[in-house]
């Protein structure tokens, strides 16, 4: 078995089969942050991404590298994917550590599979770490993978980063395995987190459950200490930039515009398909800005982009039903022969559509109820190499904290969703390009290898591989 000193674990890989069987294995690029987040900064590093496989029920195959990433594949099986993913993980965990947007279900056999995958993660990274490697786990799905990992292999570093929020003490507490999975995540030398507030809840929990005694920065665990603390994922500023400023880019961007009717504005929006975005509310607050008359559908056009996700979750099935028919409900009322109120897509997009989207954007609405962090946010604003286009941003977003120059809205808040969409629509100019201009800025500073920089000599203090991991 080939060994690897630093080894990122994640429930998935970021290559898809089709692409693996052909030979002409590329990074895949799947909406999601994750995957998003990491792609830029593992890309030609000498390193291990360990990940989930479903398929069948025989052993995960064995994948080729991918841009001199190693990629090795956790097999999981039809339960596994039942329990942990569409159960503990997606049911249980992600509406708890949302706020309970919506309704948290517990079942005692999700936990079970929760468990047995985690251990098989575990086991998979005991293998192909070398021998006192950096070992960095991410998310919510595998939380228990730095504790199990520490009892079988104690001399690594281990890293770990939530992506998405972690809960206020009053909703955690619901969770029936809430010690385990505190326990769980103590196992890492560094736990990161999107935001100071987390941190903070974090500590509090520990506290309160373990009794152990914690700072905002600092836990004492038996012998050891685990750092905790905020570090803001980022994006690939540059290559977004880059990508956004080719001519082609532009040229596209001018010829959407066109095939929309050529519009006096263009909203856009891009979300995965889940609850946590605020599509609704978003949809509503439109729907009740045309029939006021204060948006009109031959000078104003939105383009909401929401690529299913999790799909065999019941949760999500009802999402998708509930958009699809409010988008059918508004086009039927308020659309016109060649000129729909909402030009809705599910589709999955390349980087550069995905770019002359972004640049097309006259108004960018980012509004989910909750989110760790929201790269969407961060891509458009890395588009806009024209410093044009207005970011109207949830304060529920990670984002938010660093880009606070966008239009802010609360999106629980429907007039006020209602006004900041108007005030954004119909903002000077000026104003528009002096905020987008200071989150540029912000932007280039902060981009995915500041975060992997800040991150990693936390937790590698020797800094070995920091230096390989953030050049270039
Ligand atoms: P989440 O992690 O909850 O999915 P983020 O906004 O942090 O949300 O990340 C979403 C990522 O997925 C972004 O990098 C975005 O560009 C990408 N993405 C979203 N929708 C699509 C789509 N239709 N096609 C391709 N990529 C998408
Ligand atoms: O941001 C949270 C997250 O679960 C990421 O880990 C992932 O990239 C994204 O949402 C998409 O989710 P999924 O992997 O379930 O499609």
């Amino acid at each position: 078995m080939r060994q690897s000193s630093l080894v990122v674990v994640a429930n998935r890989l970021p290559i898809d089969d089709s692409q693996a069987l052909d030979g002409a294995c590329e990074w895949r690029r799947s909406p999601g942050g994750l995957v998003s987040a990491l792609h830029p900064l593992l890309r030609h590093t000498p390193a291990t991404w360990v990940g989930g496989w479903v398929r069948g029920t025989g052993p995960a195959p064995a994948l080729p590298d991918v841009d001199g990433v190693r990629m090795h594949s956790v097999a999981l099986t039809g339960d596994d994917l039942r329990d942990h993913y569409e159960g503990f993980a997606n049911a249980t965990l992600w509406p708890i550590y949302h706020d309970a947007v919506e309704q948290p279900e517990h079942h005692r056999r999700w936990w079970d599979g929760y468990l047995r995958v985690n251990q098989r993660f575990a086991e998979a990274t005991a293998e192909v770490a070398e021998r006192g490697a950096v070992v960095w786990v991410q998310d919510y799905h595998l939380q228990l993978v730095p504790g199990l990992l520490r009892d079988l292999r104690p001399d690594l570093r281990i890293g770990f980063f939530l992506h998405v929020p972690f809960p206020p003490p009053e909703l955690f507490m619901q969770l029936p395995r809430r010690a385990e999975l505190l326990r769980g995540i103590l196992g890492a030398d560094l736990v990161g987190f999107q935001r100071a507030q987390a941190a903070h809840n974090f500590a509090q929990l520990v506290t309160k459950v373990l009794g152990l005694p914690a700072t905002d920065r600092r836990i004492a665990v038996d012998d050891r200490v685990v750092r905790i603390g905020a570090f803001p994922v980022s994006i690939d500023t540059a290559e977004m930039s880059a990508l956004a400023g080719r001519p082609e880019v532009a040229d596209r961007a001018r010829r959407l515009r066109h095939d929309l009717g050529s519009p006096d504005q263009v909203i856009l929006s891009v979300d995965r398909m889940d609850y946590t975005k605020g599509i609704e509310q978003r949809l509503k607050a439109y729907s009740e800005l045309l029939a006021g008359g204060h948006v009109k559908v031959r000078d104003t056009a939105l383009v909401q982009v929401a690529v299913p996700s999790r799909e065999r979750v019941g949760q999500y099935q009802i999402l998708r039903e509930r958009v699809e028919r409010e988008v059918g409900r508004i086009n039927g009322e308020f659309g016109r022969v060649g000129e729909p109120a909402i030009h809705y897509l599910t589709q999955p997009f390349d980087r550069a559509e995905l770019a002359a989207l972004y640049r097309v954007a006259d108004v960018m609405a980012v509004t989910p109820l909750r989110d760790g962090m929201n790269l969407v946010a961060k891509e458009y604003v890395a588009a806009r190499v024209d410093n044009a286009g207005a970011l109207l941003l949830s304060e529920f977003a990670g984002a938010a904290a660093e880009l606070s120059q966008a239009y802010l809205v609360n999106p629980h808040d429907l007039e006020g969703l209602k006004q900041g969409l108007l005030a954004a629509l119909r903002a000077d100019p000026a104003d528009v390009r002096t905020r987008m201009q200071a989150m540029r800025v912000h932007l280039r500073e902060h981009d995915i290898r500041a975060w992997a920089r800040s991150y990693l000599s936390t937790l590698d203090q020797s800094g070995s591989l920091l230096t390989h991991l953030t050049s270039g």
